[in-house]
């Protein structure tokens, strides 16, 4: 198969400053393993992080530099996927634009993220145009490199069913361009923080991917168990256990159901099990921490990569706007 004959994705990720180990399991694995098989998009997206910061917009640009960094350091890689920022190519905004024109008020209304979003963040004023608009940008990301299939959590499912209604419309009155992009759904394991609730930034509970190693010990070891293992003779259950989700995605499946089975028989105590995730996440993250040293030395490579990946998007969505374009008759 010639490379242009492969099936198209595209994923992005708002820059919202380092990236953790949630952001790993939940996305990250799954875009490392697609950059080898399908022609990969991966945008960071600084015009929807513009809808929610523009009172503290100059920390913007940073985060985005630390994104880029932890996706380089876990290996995506330039040379099989396009990595790029949202706000290079001005053609994602052009067909924002055109896309607004077509879009029913209601169906953003509707769009649960909105209320939601209003509602749990009471520090910040997201009754805008911009952020009732952030799904129209969003689908505008990702038709216009025609994409195929988008990797995300079912958080985004709403979100990706608004872009392929757009879309039909788009279709069916300005003119049959873009194809129906596909949701490919990340079965996003359940991961807990350091204080037992789920992994998140705002939360203040998560372990980052540049977190050192005796930074990761300090962080586990702490943790809450299962409550009914007051004594190191009490047995316990894994699946009560927050440190064990944190098992089940980085310690391999013979070992973890030693673990388990240590667990309800009191053989092992917590403090031995959590040493077991504690040597595998930093085995793991070894390679991790070898290159993001590397680009530490080297943060011109940084932009450069990403100014490489802003012009190989700009000329796909280019091509795209020059038929947008032609089917309203500009
Ligand atoms: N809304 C997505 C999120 O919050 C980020 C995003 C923006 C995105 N544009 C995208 C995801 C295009 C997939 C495709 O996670
Ligand atoms: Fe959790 Fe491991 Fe302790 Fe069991 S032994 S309660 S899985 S930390």
């Amino acid at each position: 198969m010639s490379p242009d004959a492969r099936k198209i994705v595209l994923s992005g990720m708002r820059p919202t400053g380092p990236l953790h180990l949630g952001n790993l399991v939940g996305a990250l694995r799954n875009w490392l393993r697609l950059q080898d098989v399908y022609q990969c998009y991966y945008t960071i997206v600084g015009w929807h992080a513009l809808s929610s910061e523009y009172m503290n917009t100059k920390v913007i640009k940073d985060n985005e530099f630390q994104v880029a960094v932890d996706w380089l350091s876990i290996g995506l890689d330039p040379a099989k996927c396009v990595i790029f920022r949202q706000s290079e190519v001005k053609e994602h905004a052009e067909l924002h634009l055109i896309l607004s024109m077509i879009t029913p008020l209601p169906w953003l209304e509707r769009v649960p993220t909105f209320k939601e979003m209003q509602q749990e963040i009471q520090d910040k004023d997201l009754n805008t145009y911009g952020f009732l608009g952030y799904p129209v940008l969003q689908a505008a990301d990702i038709v216009i490199y025609k994409a195929d299939f988008v990797p995300v959590g079912e958080d985004q499912a709403a979100h990706l069913e608004l872009t392929r209604e757009i879309i039909r419309r788009f279709n069916r009155t300005i003119g049959p361009i873009f194809p129906e992009p596909q949701t490919l759904f990340t079965d996003v394991p359940r991961l807990a923080g350091t204080d037992g609730r789920k992994m998140s930034k705002s939360f203040g509970n998560a372990i980052y991917l540049k977190d050192a190693p005796e930074v990761i010990r300090q962080k586990i070891l702490p943790m809450v168990t299962d409550t009914r293992r007051m004594r190191r003779t009490d047995p316990g259950e894994p699946n009560d256990c927050p440190v064990f989700t944190l098992h089940r995605a980085f310690v391999p499946q013979a070992k973890r159901d030693e673990i388990a089975h240590g667990c309800r028989t009191a053989g092992i105590g917590c403090r031995e099990c959590k040493q077991v995730v504690i040597d595998s996440l930093i085995a793991e993250l070894g390679p991790y921490r070898e290159r993001r040293a590397e680009f530490e030395k080297n943060p011109r490579l940084i932009w450069d990569i990403l100014e490489d990946g802003n012009a190989k998007a700009r000329r796909a969505a280019q091509a795209t706007m020059d038929e947008v374009r032609a089917a309203l008759g500009f």
